[in-house]
């Protein structure tokens, strides 16, 4: 907008002296790119978003009753930065499920896991600091630890995620302060880490006593194959793993969790002390409510199908619309799969023309922390419905077979 005041603001902030970190943050190029994909009749597979039609609306409503009815006044009030015990203590038995020992006290409440990536940048990283990630990686990650004006150290991936027979050179070289992995059907590629890899990635970082942050939104969203042990399962206290119930539940309660040892949660708190305070009192009680008998559990089988439908759909579609040569992951659980073109594509050059043909999708490259990627892409699954997808892949392979 350019009304006179607006006009104002904007010239006495460019004069203001901003922090180092503000003047250097960019915006998230997803969130960007989403602006233009909301256009009506353009059917995007860009966002993270999961299936609005499977929030628990109905079983949400009830919790947020019973939290006023079982909790009163303690629902509405300042709580620990910690988070609630009863959420803690059920997290910590409920997660044993997936391979994670932890007691209530190496468990502490975060607003999403993006705040748990932002307390990990907090707590580890000074202007320089180098992180060892997946290529490509989490953007919103990368988002986190720009702030705290961290570097990056690339290691390849493959169809076993992260290639980790090139992290030890890098640690002798660049000495990080941490590894950062995105295991379980990464975002954004789809890929899992495979047990071997995790056993030697385990032995590398205790070897050289760096810690490593597994980024686990997706870790409960298998739909085919067998469960991977977690990281953490391997790795014990060298291992902070990071949980949220935004894509279990709904993203909207912006609820989170970090599984790390004691020590490293008390640092934590601290730290979270100094952001927040803590994470919001009622919508912690509301989930309490909700989990509590089992609840999620049944949810998570719904979603599941759901999603294993909607992949296959995906994939089919993929398989009879695409042209030679363009090459596509198969995750086995998860929001994403990952789209290579040929070399000589871009896919940044491509998206115009896909979002004139009423598809979006968002580029690779800004997931690649040390450049490269222009001839690749992300593409959710689970948000748009399958005679949805079935079209919006027919579109996206006649931009392909344009330039094929
Ligand atoms: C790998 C990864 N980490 C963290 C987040 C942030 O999740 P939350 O909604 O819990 O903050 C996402 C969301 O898409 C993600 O994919």
């Amino acid at each position: 907008m350019s009304s006179p005041v607006n006009n104002r603001v904007e010239d006495i902030i460019s004069s203001w002296q901003l922090s180092e970190r503000a003047s250097e943050v960019k915006a998230n190029i997803i969130r960007e790119i989403l602006k233009i994909t909301r256009r009506p009749n353009i059917i995007s597979f860009a966002g993270g978003l999961p299936a609005p039609e499977l929030f628990p609306l109905e079983d949400i409503k009830e919790a947020s009753r019973n939290a006023i009815d079982n909790f009163g006044a303690s629902a509405l009030q300042y709580t620990l930065s910690f988070g609630i015990p009863e959420l803690r203590e059920w997290l910590s038995q409920w997660i044993k499920k997936y391979g994670t020992d932890a007691t209530e006290e190496e468990i502490l409440i975060t607003g999403g896991s993006q705040q748990g990536l932002d307390l990990v940048g907090k707590v580890f990283l000074d202007k320089g600091a180098v992180v060892v990630t997946e290529t490509p990686t989490y953007l919103g990650a990368l988002q986190a630890f720009n702030l705290y004006q961290a570097k990056y150290v690339a290691v390849d991936m493959d169809s076993g995620g992260m290639v980790v027979e090139q992290v030890e050179d890098r640690i002798k070289e660049y000495n990080p302060r941490l590894i950062y992995v995105v295991a379980n059907f990464q975002n954004p590629s789809g890929i899992t880490l495979s047990y071997e890899r995790r056993k030697k990635l385990v032995a590398i970082a205790e070897k050289y006593n760096i810690p490593i942050v597994d980024d686990n939104p997706y870790g409960q969203l298998r739909f085919e194959g067998e469960n991977v042990p977690s990281l953490k399962s391997i790795g014990g206290d060298l291992v902070i793993e990071l949980g949220t119930f935004s894509k279990i539940i709904s993203p909207g309660l912006r609820i989170g969790w970090i599984a790390a040892s004691k020590q490293v949660c008390n640092t934590f708190e601290r730290m979270k002390q100094g952001s927040d305070l803590h994470t919001n009192t009622f919508a912690q009680y509301v989930i309490y409510e909700f989990v509590k008998d089992g609840a999620l559990d049944r949810h998570i089988e719904k979603i599941k199908e759901s999603y294993r439908e909607r992949r296959e759909v995906m994939i089919q579609a993929m398989e009879e619309s695409f042209p030679e040569g363009v090459k596509f992951t198969r995750p086995q659980g998860g929001l994403f799969l990952w789209i290579t073109l040929p070399e000589k594509l871009s896919a940044t050059d491509l998206l115009d023309e896909a979002v004139q043909n009423g598809v979006a999708y968002v580029p690779g490259y800004p997931f690649f922390a040390q450049g490269g990627g222009h001839n690749t892409m992300r593409l959710n699954f689970s948000n748009a419905k399958p005679d949805m997808i079935i079209k919006g892949i027919q579109r996206l392979g006649e931009v392909f077979k344009k330039h094929i």
